[in-house]
């Protein structure tokens, strides 16, 4: 896959105003987006880092993907996304490699983006994302 560079990393946190604050205090972040997504059970902000780009993602409720991870791993790192011209080239690429894939195909991830997501077994434990801008 042809990656034009990381395009954010995402971490799990349990209060995202908290953590808002945090990144903006400590490291003069500021807020790119918000969303809420039920039917993800996610509440995120895309936020800027200097010219970088961070993704904190807190659950909407325990029973939840991001909520069952903060029980089983805490508050940290969550996921890389590596940005990619054609996401449905990448994942027919990594197919064809034999990789895990979570998506077999490009779905609509947070703030408008087409996203996809590789298995963690297949990248040496890091859930991995690969994100077009749309
Ligand atoms: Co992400």
């Amino acid at each position: 896959v042809s990656v034009r560079g990381v395009h954010h990393l995402g971490f799990a946190v349990a209060d995202l105003d908290e953590a808002v604050s945090t990144y903006a205090e400590l490291f003069g972040a500021r807020v790119e987006h918000r969303e809420r997504v039920e039917e993800q059970g996610v509440e995120a902000a895309s936020v800027l880092v200097g010219p970088d780009r961070i993704e904190l993602l807190a659950p909407t409720g325990d029973d939840t993907p991001v909520g069952r991870f903060l029980a089983k791993r805490g508050p940290g790192m969550h996921h890389v996304a590596y940005e990619v011209d054609d996401v449905r080239a990448a994942l027919a690429d990594l197919a064809r490699k034999g990789v895990e894939l979570i998506d077999h195909e490009p779905r609509h991830g947070l703030f408008g983006l087409e996203v996809a997501f590789v298995h963690p077994d297949a990248v040496h434990g890091v859930l991995t994302e690969v994100v077009c801008p749309v």
